[in-house]
C-alpha cells in the first residue's frame, strides 16, 4: 500500500473520493512524484539536528578591512575580471510574512518613484560592473510557485539594464506540507500542498538545471550566494571576495556585529572545529554573554545570508546529506469536505534544508564584518522589525533616494 492510501492521509483520501476519474489520475501522478521520506523527520525533529561543541570564531573586522582595503579589493577585482566569480540570488521563498502573492523581488520599495527589490539588487550588482568593467554572471533560484512571475518581471523590465545573457534562472525542488500529525494537506482538488524545500538545496538544483556546465564553461570558481530581501545587499563585493581569497579560508560569510547579547541572529562560530552557525535559540545565556579579553562579545557576529563558496567544494558535497529542518508554518488547505481554509496561526509543518548548514560542510570560513547600516536592510515584514519601513529608513541613511 502506498503511503497516501493509508487511512491516516485523510485529506488526500477525501480528495481522491471526491474527484472524477481524470482528477484522481492527475492527483495520483503528483502523489507518486513526492518524496514521502521527509515525513519521517517529524518524529525525529528534536534530535535530528543535534549539535556538537561550539567555540568562538574571530572575524576580520572593519578596522582591519579598512587598513587592507586596497589589497583586498585588488585581489577581488582580479578574480572578477578573470571571470572566476558568479552570484546566486535565492528567490524561491514564499515571503509569507510579507503577505505578498507575487515574488518578493517584485515588491516596490520606492516612495517617489518605482524601485523594485529586484531592480535594487541589480543596481547594487552593477556597482561591481562599474568598478571592474565586468558583468558578473547572475543565477536566480525560483520555485514552481513564482518562476513564471519572476522571469516575466525581469523580461518586462528588460533585466533592469543587466545583460539578459548573464542572467540564468533555475527552479528549486518542492516538498509536501502537512498538519502536526503528518497528514499531507491538499491545496486544490488535484494538487497536494507543496512548498519550496528551503534555500539549502540551491546548488543541487543548479546541477539539475544543467548549470554546472555553464559554470565550468565560464570558469566560475566562486559563488556569492545571497538573499532576495536585503535591499542593501553587497553582491560579489570585490573587497569581501579578495579578503576571503587572501585569507586562504575555504569560504567566506558576511557578518554584522551583534547589537546586544540576546539579539535574535544566528552567529558564526565553530562547531566541533568546523565553521558553523549557532542559532540564537541554541545559545545558552553563558555563550551569548561570553566576552573576550577586550570586552567584546565572543559570539559577536551574526550572519546576514551572504556567503562565498568555492564551486569545487560545492561539487564535492553536492550529494552530501543536509539536515532537514521541520518548520511550523501557516498552510492554506482544503478540508475533507472540499472547503478552502486559510489559517490565522501555524497549522502544520514544512520541510526545509538551509544554506547556513552548508557553512558547516566547509573546512573553514572567514567571517567578514560589514557595516550594518550600509549592508543589511532585510525586508521580512511590511512594518516593524526587519520591514519595508525599516529598510526604507536605512536606505535613506545611505543616501539612496527612493
Ligand atoms: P526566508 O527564510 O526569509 O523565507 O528566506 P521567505 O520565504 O523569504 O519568507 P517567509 O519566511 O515565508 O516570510 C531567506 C532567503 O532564502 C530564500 C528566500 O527567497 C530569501 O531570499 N528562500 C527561502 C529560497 O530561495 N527558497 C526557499 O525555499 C526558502
Amino acid at each position: 500500500m502506498k503511503i497516501y492510501e493509508e487511512d491516516k492521509q485523510f485529506y488526500i483520501k477525501a480528495a481522491l473520493e471526491r474527484g472524477t476519474e481524470e482528477e484522481q489520475e492527475q492527483l495520483k501522478r503528483r502523489l507518486d512524484d513526492i518524496d514521502w521520506s521527509v515525513l519521517e523527520h517529524i518524529s525525529k525533529k528534536e534530535t535530528i539536528n543535534a549539535r556538537g561543541v561550539f567555540a568562538p570564531l574571530d572575524a576580520v573586522e572593519i578596522s582591519e578591512i579598512e587598513a587592507k582595503e586596497e589589497t583586498f579589493k585588488e585581489a577581488g577585482h582580479q578574480a572578477i575580471r578573470a571571470g572566476k566569480v558568479g552570484a546566486v540570488l535565492l528567490a524561491g521563498g514564499q515571503g509569507t510574512r510579507l503577505g505578498l502573492d507575487k515574488p518578493k523581488g517584485t515588491l516596490n520599495i520606492g516612495l517617489t518613484k518605482d524601485r523594485y527589490l529586484f531592480e535594487q539588487l541589480i543596481l547594487n550588482l552593477m556597482e561591481v560592473t562599474d568598478e571592474t568593467g565586468v558583468f558578473v554572471p547572475l543565477y536566480v533560484m525560483t520555485s514552481n510557485i513564482n518562476h513564471k512571475d519572476t522571469v516575466d518581471f525581469f523580461e518586462e523590465h528588460h533585466y533592469f539594464g543587466y545583460p539578459k545573457e548573464e542572467v540564468k534562472f533555475f527552479v528549486q525542488e518542492m516538498t509536501p506540507a502537512c498538519d502536526f500529525e503528518g497528514r499531507v494537506y491538499m491545496e486544490s482538488e488535484t494538487q497536494p500542498a507543496m512548498s519550496p524545500n528551503g534555500n539549502g538545496g540551491w546548488f543541487g538544483s543548479m546541477i539539475k538545471a544543467g548549470l554546472l556546465e555553464d559554470l565550468h564553461k565560464k570558469g566560475v570558481e566562486w559563488l556569492d550566494v545571497f538573499a532576495v530581501d536585503n535591499c542593501l545587499q553587497r553582491i560579489a563585493d570585490p573587497c569581501f571576495i579578495g579578503a576571503t581569497i587572501l585569507s586562504g579560508k575555504e569560504s567566506g560569510a558576511m557578518v554584522v556585529r551583534k547589537v546586544a547579547p540576546d539579539e535574535k541572529v544566528g552567529v558564526l562560530c565553530t562547531e566541533d572545529g568546523k565553521p558553523s552557525i549557532a542559532e540564537y535559540y541554541e545559545m545558552t545565556e553563558e555563550m551569548a554573554t561570553l566576552r573576550k579579553e577586550n570586552g567584546e562579545l565572543a559570539y559577536g557576529f551574526g550572519v546576514i545570508l551572504n556567503y562565498l563558496f568555492p564551486v569545487k567544494k560545492l561539487e564535492e558535497i553536492a550529494d552530501a546529506h543536509m539536515p532537514i529542518h521541520v518548520v511550523e508554518k501557516k498552510i492554506p488547505y482544503m478540508d475533507t469536505e472540499g472547503k478552502f481554509v486559510k489559517p490565522e496561526t501555524p497549522n502544520g509543518y514544512k520541510f526545509e534544508t538551509l544554506v547556513l548548514d552548508m557553512v558547516h560542510m566547509m573546512d573553514s570560513c572567514l567571517p567578514y564584518e560589514v557595516v550594518r547600516e550600509r549592508a543589511f536592510a532585510p525586508i521580512k515584514n511590511l512594518h516593524g522589525v526587519d520591514s519595508l519601513d525599516s529598510a526604507r529608513e536605512l536606505m535613506a541613511g545611505c543616501g539612496i533616494e527612493l
